[in-house]
């Protein structure tokens, strides 16, 4: 098999005080993307720097717009803070040089593709799970028509991704689960996609071998910086593996989970991803080594380590998801490049039968 791997961004895993040390390298012309509660927490020096500090959850095309506006040119942006921190970078780095164009037009026409001066970016997540800081792509959301879009360059990718376990530890119960099921999402529709060769599944299954291990470990004990650490190291290994071969199915039904109801990105991911691994496990390729990863003998093993460690409460009804408006949620569910990467390209028919099955 052909194929091509490639994710040209320096990795370093520092320690806080590290951390600090690096962020005194940079002057005024860098923008600082980190909300007030973790340049608080972590006592960031930000004096020097021109700073972003909103509180970010989804990043639509209004506050991209709003942040085009307000901002002076920076000529590097270091993002510290969850998925929604590092894709709103992304946007920045892609369309400043257009801004005054229309937000929504130039991410549709992908006018932004021909862009020879976009800002460089340093990723530095505080969350386990969304990969952003592996991936060329960020994910806009247009919340008045109810879509959903990509900004996706091969200049995106970070050029520094700072791995720092202390930015993680402050993440309560929820978050550590719902940020840690993204990332082991990642990685096991990394496994089954399409466009998975046996090196990005090796990736993944490592990936899927650290979480099930650590995700556990570290809902159970949330200050432990090692399991902090290793869950990074998971979510890094998600991200390498899916930054090659994108997404599948579950990533795809949960955008209008989370356009509709608001549901947080890795619990609307993980709502339907189990019920996805039944339906595509006959097209598993490897499915001793996948099994093996998730350190059981069978399928229904993996069933029951996703039930202890979501404590069956990750499904429809639970996330205010009335049963007649299932139909709604299946016109919305099919992604291009996320469906059709999945073995099996389910049709309404049967997204709305995963969904029923995921209503208890
Ligand atoms: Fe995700």
């Amino acid at each position: 098999m052909n194929w091509i791997y490639n994710v040209p961004i320096k990795f370093h895993e520092y320690n806080l005080k590290e951390l600090k040390n690096r962020l005194k390298e940079f002057d005024s012309n860098t923008l600082l993307i980190a909300s007030k509660r973790v340049i608080n927490t972590f006592d960031l020096d930000v004096s020097s720097f021109q700073v972003l500090d909103e509180s970010l959850s989804n990043p639509d095309i209004h506050l991209v717009e709003k942040v085009l506006d307000k901002i002076f040119r920076p000529d590097l942006i270091v993002a510290i803070g969850g998925g929604s921190s590092i894709d709103l970078a992304k946007a920045i780095s892609a369309l400043y040089e257009y801004n005054d164009e229309d937000v929504l037009e130039l991410i549709k026409s992908k006018k932004y593709l021909e862009n020879e001066s976009n800002i460089p970016i340093v990723a530095v997540p505080t969350t386990a799970g969304t990969g952003s800081e592996c991936t060329k792509w960020a994910t806009i959301w247009d919340m008045d028509n109810l879509k959903k879009y990509s900004i996706d360059a091969d200049y995106l990718y970070p050029f520094e991704s700072w791995i720092v376990p202390e930015l993680t530890s402050t993440m309560g119960h929820d978050l550590t689960l719902s940020t840690g099921l993204d990332a082991l999402a990642h990685a096991m529709e990394s496994y089954w996609s399409n466009a998975s060769n046996s090196y990005t599944r090796v990736l993944a299954r490592d990936s899927i071998r650290i979480i099930s291990k650590y995700l556990p470990l570290v809902l159970e004990d949330l200050d432990n910086l090692e399991y902090r650490q290793k869950m990074l190291m998971g979510s890094f290994f998600a991200g390498l593996a899916f930054s090659n071969t994108r997404t599948t199915a579950a990533h795809s039904i949960s955008y209008p989970l989370t356009m509709l109801y608001g549901i947080n990105h890795g619990f609307a991911v993980s709502i339907t991803l189990f019920e996805i691994l039944k339906r595509n496990w006959d097209y598993l390729k490897e499915k001793e080594l996948f099994l093996e990863s998730f350190g059981v003998d069978s399928l229904d093993e993996v069933f029951d380590w996703f039930k202890l460690v979501s404590g069956e409460k990750i499904n429809l009804k639970n996330f205010g998801v009335k049963k007649e408006e299932i139909p709604n949620i299946v016109k919305l569910a099919t992604t291009g490049g996320r469906m059709d990467n999945n073995p099996i390209v389910f049709n309404e028919e049967e997204i709305q039968d995963i969904l029923n099955c995921c209503y208890k």
